[in-house]
């Protein structure tokens, strides 16, 4: 794993101890319409898949959410964070499994998964890297499943958007923003199928992709 990922994982580490109170501050009521609307998207029209993997899972909050609808699916949480694994680990009432590595080598075979999610994750890998997550995610779905990537959408509100663009800037910036504001050409680069929808506050924008 590279310095600036090895960074970018201690921080997690750190971070693990209150990134759930953080969200729930952040999001608000919001919080669950968000996490809801990628689960149901995951979930299919109502019908529960067999084997979901949620990349960059983080605690845990949209695979355990998968698992208590679909009890009997397999569900896969993986992240490179420790201290966030340990976060989802200690809310795991079920047997939802979860994996430490790195989104850019996922160790599972091809045509493993009925569908593949990520939430707010990509924007944070680096270029090369995320494009290199993107393409382990079509590797190991299945030919007819999903990859759904939910990513923040750029906020309306001029006070929060200026906030918005100082985290992005805080992020590394550039590459970062630009792949916020880049729209679906990143996924259509590595999916032939690609389809955009939104969460019902716009806060947050699907992207669902097929192979
Ligand atoms: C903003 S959090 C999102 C967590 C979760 N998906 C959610 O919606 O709450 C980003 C997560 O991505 C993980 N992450 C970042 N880069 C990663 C990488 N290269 N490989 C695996 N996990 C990574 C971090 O450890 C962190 O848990």
């Amino acid at each position: 794993m590279t310095q600036l990922r090895t960074g970018r994982r201690r921080y997690y580490d750190i971070f693990s101890h209150c990134y759930d109170a953080f969200i729930r501050l952040h999001s608000r009521q919001n919080e669950d319409d968000t996490r809801d609307f990628l689960v149901d998207a995951a979930h299919l029209g109502g019908k529960c898949i067999p084997r979901i993997l949620d990349v960059c899972c983080g605690t845990g909050s949209v695979i355990l959410t998968f698992k208590e609808r679909c009890p009997d699916a397999l569900a896969v949480g993986y992240d490179f964070s420790h201290g966030m694994l340990s976060r989802a680990q200690e809310k795991n009432r079920g047997d939802t499994v979860f994996v430490e590595g790195d989104a850019a080598a996922l160790p599972f075979a091809e045509d493993t998964f009925d569908v593949v999610t990520c939430s707010h994750a990509l924007y944070e890998l680096k270029g090369e890297t995320r494009q290199t997550a993107l393409r382990e995610m079509k590797r190991v779905v299945r030919p007819d499943g999903y990859v759904l990537v939910m990513e923040h959408e750029v906020p309306r509100h001029p006070v929060v958007r200026f906030l918005f663009h100082v985290r992005m800037a805080s992020m590394g910036a550039k590459d970062a923003r630009e792949f916020v504001r880049g729209g679906l050409d990143p996924f259509r680069r590595i999916f032939p199928s690609v389809s955009l929808s939104h969460s019902r506050t716009g806060k947050s924008k699907l992207v669902s992709c097929r192979k």
